[in-house]
């Protein structure tokens, strides 16, 4: 396996004599007893990441909250729970999924723009850890039910920053012109009215800057604005949560700093700017690397301008290429040499939109039946993913060292025509 598909899959995946292997199982045997598209997971892999994060921000010993939107796979979310993760939540169903999981409600921060009155009443009435605070009127609907239930609640102020990073438009999550966080101007206002809450403690404050950030710098930009309102404000902030967005390799040419790097650097902030609990939500980095997706050729269109491989999955299972123009490494199963060939690699979905990579250079040319990876399918891949052209779902896969295990099961037509009757 060559150097560079090692640093974009991790070092659970890659070709042992040309076969494409997770851990310490062909992928080949997976998808020909479970089918394609088919996602599989390492579950070392899994472990390492959430070990190299611990490690790179050892010296703050941060809340480590898992995002559950990336990937919320019930066993999954049990893997994390067991390398003692927390979980960052944006609804209902993810607090529900969380819990069923098996973490307890002081171990969920939950941030969003739009909590229903519902969402905010099952988390007071949970006690979770501490919300994301997202709007003024958030806080009078969670210090109404604080009263109703008789529970004091945390809370942090979710700030907009206004600042800009250098990822897709889509995942900007800090700018003025996005719908998240409160302005300095209302977080001013909210933090000389306070004390008239009885029910909400604010204990600090949030940020996410966005997703898929390349290096630390607008961390630690962010940090010095925060600590600069502080002091001006004359807050000391118990809890700084300072969101995910750590971003990973796609492609062997994508620079992006290491965990290492991120984690010096933040903590080296804290170094100066004390404070009892730090949070980080990171959901990309733990579940990115740690998972592909395989799917199968159906047909090479062979036209004059271009090659097409039809393959048996699409948009529908993996929208990222469509929706952000993002790029997966596309790589065959099963790696020998031939004559070097150039193929869109493309889905079955009525939309031109569907595909998963451009021009992708391939050592030979893939005929129907053979297998296609997908890299890096780990995060927002299955959990984006819908029944466009009403098409289930595909099954997913654990592999630890020669064991494996359906974690999801794939969807089945009966399961598409729920209440169409
Ligand atoms: N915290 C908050 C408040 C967030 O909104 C997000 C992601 C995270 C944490 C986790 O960010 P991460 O560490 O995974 O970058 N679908 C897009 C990414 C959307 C991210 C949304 N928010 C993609 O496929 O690139």
């Amino acid at each position: 396996m060559g150097k560079d598909i090692k640093i974009v899959f991790g070092e659970n995946f890659g070709y042992r004599k040309g076969i494409f292997f997770v851990e310490d199982i062909p992928v080949r045997k997976l998808v020909l007893k479970y089918a394609t598209p088919s996602y599989i997971y390492s579950y070392s892999q899994i472990v390492f990441q959430i070990n190299e994060i611990k490690k790179s921000f050892a010296p703050i010993s941060p809340k480590i909250c898992y995002s559950v939107k990336a990937n919320s796979n019930l066993s999954i979310l049990k893997i994390i729970k067991e390398n003692g993760l927390n979980v960052d939540i944006v609804s209902e169903g993810e607090m529900r999924r969380s819990l069923l999981a098996g973490f307890s409600p002081q171990s969920i921060v939950f941030a969003g723009v739009g909590k229903s009155e519902k969402e905010i009443e099952l988390g007071v009435r949970k006690k979770i850890l501490c919300f994301n605070v997202e709007n003024k009127e958030e806080l009078d609907i969670i210090e109404k039910f604080g009263n109703k239930y008789k529970k004091k609640i945390n809370c942090n102020l979710r700030i907009n920053l206004d600042l800009d990073i250098d990822t897709h438009e889509y995942i900007k999550t800090s700018k003025k012109e996005t719908k998240f966080g409160l302005d300095f101007s209302i977080v001013k206002k909210i933090m000389k009215s306070r004390k008239k809450y009885k029910w909400v403690e604010i204990k600090g404050f949030h940020f996410h800057l966005g997703s898929q950030i390349k290096e630390p710098s607008p961390y630690l930009k962010a940090l010095k604005i925060i600590k600069e309102f502080s002091n001006e404000i004359g807050f000391i902030p118990e809890m700084i949560d300072i969101g995910g967005g750590f971003g990973i390799p796609y492609l062997p040419e994508d620079k992006v700093s290491s965990i290492y790097e991120f984690g010096k650097e933040i903590c080296n902030f804290f170094k100066e700017f004390k404070v009892k609990e730090v949070i980080l939500e990171p959901g990309r980095f733990i579940i990115g690397n740690s998972g592909i997706l395989v799917t199968k050729v159906l047909y090479f269109k062979e036209t004059k301008n271009k090659n097409f491989i039809i393959v048996d999955s699409g948009m529908n299972d993996l929208i990222r290429p469509a929706f952000y123009g993002s790029k997966h490494l596309i790589i065959p199963e099963i790696n020998k040499k031939g004559e070097k060939i150039k193929a869109d690699v493309v889905g079955p979905i009525c939309e031109t939109g569907d595909y998963f990579g451009k021009d992708i250079e391939f050592p030979y040319k893939l005929k129907s039946g053979e297998f296609i990876i997908i890299g890096n399918a780990g995060a927002y891949s299955f959990s984006m993913s819908s029944n466009y052209n009403s098409r289930p779902r595909p099954c997913e896969i654990l592999v630890k060292k020669k064991k494996f295990s359906l974690i999801r099961k794939r969807e089945d037509f009966k399961d598409l025509w729920i209440g169409e009757i």
